[in-house]
């Protein structure tokens, strides 16, 4: 199928990040004219696998694998030049074209002493730690609040950047030593290095809200690409247990500098079961055996850190949270053929919190970690689906808990994943040019 007529969307994720947002991204840039990403940094993790050869990208948006289609790190990044420039060489040595990639002037960057502080902090909170991926993100988007982050455009200033660089490290040095007890960094070695990063990165570097504006003046479609999850989003996720930005469809306005008018549909990603990374209360997470054959079968260890993902069953409470903070109008669902050989597969539709019946996700994260699933348990199909490609193909089995997850969120599945590589998809209905979700449920009706 082919998506092109004009609509700007975004695409989330809808769990605790590594739904395959960066395969739906792919799949979809192309009928993208532009692809942005919005929000998060290094931290993630996306995954591209095209003709069996892997991507993994973690700040370059998912399009870049198209040619003609522009690709932007917005302002709501947060961008570590080094790895950014690694990302830029791993993809030219596979011969794969940059030149169509931008980064917005006001980006705030992520320094050496950002990664230093985000490990330190971690090692300080012991158990309370956060599993943090310790790629500084939690301190570059603080300096941004506190107003002493590095942006884009100050790496720019070749000539203001050694006096402002000499007095942040100096303020950021007393912390290292006073506070975390670890060696001063060098400030001349650090505006060496970042003056070196910026000659590389200026060619790249462009006002983005305006290049966006003129993309959708000129009538071009725009993809949104989310990072991380909606439960890891700093506002609305499992709070502290979240990264720094606004993962959420909210996110992708302010972190691309574009009118919440400007958009068109948000389509969020969701595997056909749940992991996490990371600390923090995770209710339908399996720790034998079943746990185990979901982490093997979906090869579930993190893009980025390399850590083992917790496993667990679909958590529609979770769903429908993601439904409703998002605006979302349909569904991706992931990995279907993770789940091919259970004899049988259970949903979380609601919880119980000290007896009571919950089915809305809790803002009070210490209920949350009280929540218990309420499970309804429905037959498996005990078969391969990788090769299906239309949803008659799929067993009746796979229809019927495909469909049971629809009910469960209220939103249509307009996708379905059943393997890494782009062929292996099912397009159920048109994600971008579908009815509209508010005329689909009449519950959302006005009345
Ligand atoms: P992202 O962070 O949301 O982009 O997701 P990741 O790339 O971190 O993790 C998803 C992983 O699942 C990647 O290794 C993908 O190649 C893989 N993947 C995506 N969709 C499917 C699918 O439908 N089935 C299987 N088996 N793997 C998939
Ligand atoms: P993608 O885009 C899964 C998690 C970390 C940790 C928490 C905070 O690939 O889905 P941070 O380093 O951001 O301060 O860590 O957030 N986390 C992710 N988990 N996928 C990601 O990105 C993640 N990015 C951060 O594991 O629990
Ligand atoms: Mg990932």
């Amino acid at each position: 199928m082919n998506f092109r007529t004009l609509a700007n969307v975004i695409v989330i994720g809808a769990q605790w990040g590594d739904e395959g947002k960066g395969k739906i991204t792919d799949l979809l840039s192309k009928s993208a004219d532009m692809v942005v990403r919005y929000q998060g940094g290094v931290n993630a993790g996306h995954t591209v696998v095209v003709n069996g050869q892997t991507f993994k990208l973690h700040l370059i948006p998912s399009g870049i694998l198209y040619p003609d289609t522009e690709c932007i790190i917005g302002s709501g990044t947060v961008i570590d030049p080094k790895m950014l420039l690694n990302e830029l060489d791993q993809l030219e040595l596979l011969q794969i074209p940059t030149q169509h990639l931008l980064i917005s002037e006001t980006a705030h960057v992520t320094m050496p002493y950002h990664r230093l502080i985000d490990q330190a902090a971690e090692q300080r909170r012991g158990n309370r730690k956060l599993g943090t991926t310790g790629r500084g993100i939690g301190p570059t988007y603080a300096d941004k609040s506190e107003r002493t982050g590095i942006r884009v455009l100050d790496l720019m200033h070749s000539e203001s950047l050694p006096d402002q660089l000499r007095w942040t490290i100096a303020y950021k040095n007393v912390l290292l030593e006073k506070l975390y007890d670890l060696p001063p960094l060098d400030s001349e070695a650090v505006i060496d290095e970042y003056l070196g990063y910026a000659d590389r990165l200026r060619p790249h570097v462009v006002d983005c809200s305006l290049k966006i504006y003129d993309a959708i003046q000129h009538r071009r479609n725009i993809l949104f690409e989310g990072a991380q999850g909606t439960l890891l989003d700093l506002d609305h996720g499992t709070y502290p247990y979240v990264t720094s930005s606004n993962p959420v469809a909210g996110g992708a306005c302010i972190g691309a500098g574009v009118g919440p008018t400007m958009i068109d549909r948000v389509i969020g990603v969701a595997k056909a079961y749940t992991t996490r990374v990371g600390e923090g209360p995770f209710p339908t997470e399996l720790e034998g055996e079943v746990g185990t054959l979901l982490c093997e079968r979906g090869s579930e260890f993190g893009t980025t850190t390399g850590r083992k993902r917790r496993c667990g069953w679909f958590d529609a409470v979770i769903g429908r949270y993601a439904v409703r903070i998002n605006g979302m109008d349909c569904l991706a669902i992931t990995k279907l053929d993770v789940l091919d050989t259970l004899p049988e597969i259970k949903v979380c539709v609601a919880y119980k919190v000290a007896g009571d019946h919950c089915e809305h996700f809790p803002s009070d994260s210490r209920q949350f970690t009280l929540c218990e699933p309420v499970y309804e348990t429905i037959p498996g199909w005990q078969q391969s689906t990788e090769q299906c490609r239309s949803l008659d193909e799929l067993p009746t089995a796979a229809q019927d808990y495909l469909k049971f997850l629809a009910e469960l969120v209220e939103v249509p599945i307009a996708i379905v994943s059943l393997g890494a590589s782009r062929d292996q998809t099912i397009i159920v209905e048109d994600p971008i040019h579908g009815p509209k979700r508010t005329l689909l449920y009449p519950n959302l009706k006005e009345g």
